[in-house]
């Protein structure tokens, strides 16, 4: 019997954004099944790296194969099968919570006779039953975070990619967006590559934790070997300062950084 492939092969990839390399050389696996969390400082490359492996960014060099199907080739299959929550809020604040979920149900063709029911199901695995009928506008940022969490997994995707999923939310709300994460998890044994700036998130939700800074993986590896590998009793926090550095310049042009001060503004706006 031949092993079934990983749930993300990424093989050499590397991606530039004019002359400047975002993402260098990255050579990273996550198995089925499993918790990946990928760490490192703003502007680390995490972000243009997740886009690739969700297929809305094209490979520009290297490869990228998500359950054995090449990203190049097979976009929509490996589409299907994915659920993305992306940095930015991406919700539509003039639908209600339901016409949201809908509208995903509808693009990723789930079928019609069982749309209403997923619909439903999903929102109730959010916890947001109540509140389904209400114009999105009027939620909460924990609300509306655990709204895109339900329009990424209408479809029951095998994979599911959250870039901060819970940047901004206040401990209680991030508590649950985790746990109806896990629930889904183990119901249907998705494999979850996250990104997150909270070690402690990292620490107790992830398997293994990957770390990335000025586009190269620096270690990858369970939160404990890590650890092992910085000092006795280190948390992953020490792991993060030993791999980032005390370099605070951050990376990339100007531009960029302009631009993710906007969009981090943009969405604590939308969020508050
Ligand atoms: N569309 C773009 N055009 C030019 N540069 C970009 C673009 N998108 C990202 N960059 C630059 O690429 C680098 C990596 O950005 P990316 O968003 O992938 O980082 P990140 O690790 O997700 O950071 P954060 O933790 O702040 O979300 C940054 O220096 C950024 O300025
Ligand atoms: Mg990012």
């Amino acid at each position: 019997m031949t092993t079934p492939a990983p749930a993300i092969d990424c093989s050499h990839l590397t991606h530039r954004y004019g002359s400047f390399t975002a993402v260098d050389d990255l050579t990273l696996q996550v198995h089925r099944g499993e918790t990946l969390g990928l760490l490192g400082p703003n502007g680390a490359g995490k972000t243009t790296a997740v886009r690739v492996l969700t297929t809305l960014t094209p490979v520009q060099q290297g490869e990228v194969r998500i359950f054995g199907l090449d990203t190049r080739r097979n976009t929509m299959d490996i589409r299907y099968n994915i659920g993305y929550v992306p940095q930015q809020l991406s919700i539509e604040a003039a639908l209600t919570g339901r016409q949201n979920v809908e509208l995903f149900a509808r693009l990723y063709d789930v079928p019609r006779t069982e749309r209403t029911e997923r619909v439903d199901q999903a929102l109730a695995a959010m916890q947001l039953s109540d509140v389904a009928e209400a114009v999105a506008g009027t939620y909460s940022g924990g609300m509306v975070r655990r709204l895109e969490l339900a329009q990424a997994l209408v479809n029951r995707p095998q994979l599911l990619i959250l870039d901060e999923p819970t940047v901004g939310l206040d401990p209680i709300a991030r508590d649950s967006v985790w746990t109806q994460v896990d629930r889904m998890q183990a119901e249907f044994g998705m494999t979850v590559l996250l990104t997150t700036h909270y070690m402690g998130e990292a620490d107790a939700l992830c398997d293994r934790v990957a770390l990335m800074h000025h586009g190269r993986l620096q270690a990858v590896g369970t939160p404990a070997e890590l650890k092992a590998t910085v000092a006795e009793h280190a948390t992953l926090e020490d792991v993060f300062r030993h791999y980032a550095g005390s370099d605070l310049t951050e990376t990339g042009t100007q531009s960029g950084g302009m631009r993710e001060v906007r969009s981090t503004r943009r969405t604590a706006r939308r969020v508050s």
